[in-house]
């Protein structure tokens, strides 16, 4: 997924940092591909076309990929130059879908009752920033039996590589737990932007409670 490893925790104002890693050009996880995962989920029939909120949607392959496979989609990121990317990409492929700028971890935007969520990297970089206003948003957003597919960093990556941020799965369970019951928390792998195996994540399909 990425060859850099993404903003450290203690840096300032996660606005200004997403945005320069946008503006420059360093942003390894783009693939400009629908993530394999995602792709795999769906044609397992496990989620069906609904209305999807896409958590840090970044330059927008995945919110568009949803709406092409029929969902109804609202995508959200911190970066303006994420988003712009992403309307452009959406304009091109001739695709509907609302993209926002906004900060999962303090949403001004009213989104709520979302069917499903998909998170590609967003998770374990905002928990870090503010777990209590990511999960906020998660249980505004979401309705009880909502899914939420969660792709994070695997904390039982054995490479010193530089890669995503890594999760142990207990600290997903920890933290999500009390909001979604877990259909699964399975190991996969990123892609690279070259299309190699990337580092190793978690595929996390969660149930929101009721
Ligand atoms: C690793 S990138 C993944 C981007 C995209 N999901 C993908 O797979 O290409 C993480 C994304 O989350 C966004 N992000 C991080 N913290 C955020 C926050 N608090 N609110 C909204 N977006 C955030 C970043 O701007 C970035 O686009």
């Amino acid at each position: 997924m990425e060859t850099n490893p993404e903003p450290a925790p203690a840096q300032a104002d996660p606005k200004a940092r997403w945005e320069g890693r946008y503006q420059t050009g360093d942003t390894p996880w783009d693939t400009g591909r629908p993530s394999a995962e995602l792709a795999a989920v769906l044609d397992s029939g496990v989620i069906q076309p609904c209305r999807a909120l896409e958590l840090g949607c970044g330059a927008g392959t995945n919110a568009v990929y949803l709406a092409q496979r029929g969902f109804s989609v609202t995508a959200v990121d911190l970066s303006a130059a994420a988003i712009a990317r992403a309307q452009g990409l959406a304009r091109d492929e001739r695709v509907v879908a609302d993209f926002l700028v906004d900060d999962v971890c303090n949403l001004h935007a009213a989104l709520q009752d979302f069917d499903f969520v998909f998170d590609r990297g967003c998770y374990h970089c905002a928990r870090r920033d503010n777990l209590p206003g990511f999960l906020a948003t998660l249980e505004r957003a979401t309705k009880p039996g909502a899914k939420y597919l969660l792709l994070a960093g695997n904390a039982n990556e054995q490479t010193e590589a530089p890669g995503p941020p890594r999760v142990h799965e207990r600290q997903i369970r920890d933290e999500l737990g009390a909001l979604f019951s877990v259909d699964w928390i399975r190991p996969f792998r990123f892609e690279d932007p070259g299309g190699v195996e990337g580092p190793l994540g978690w595929s996390c399909l969660l149930t929101r409670r009721g």
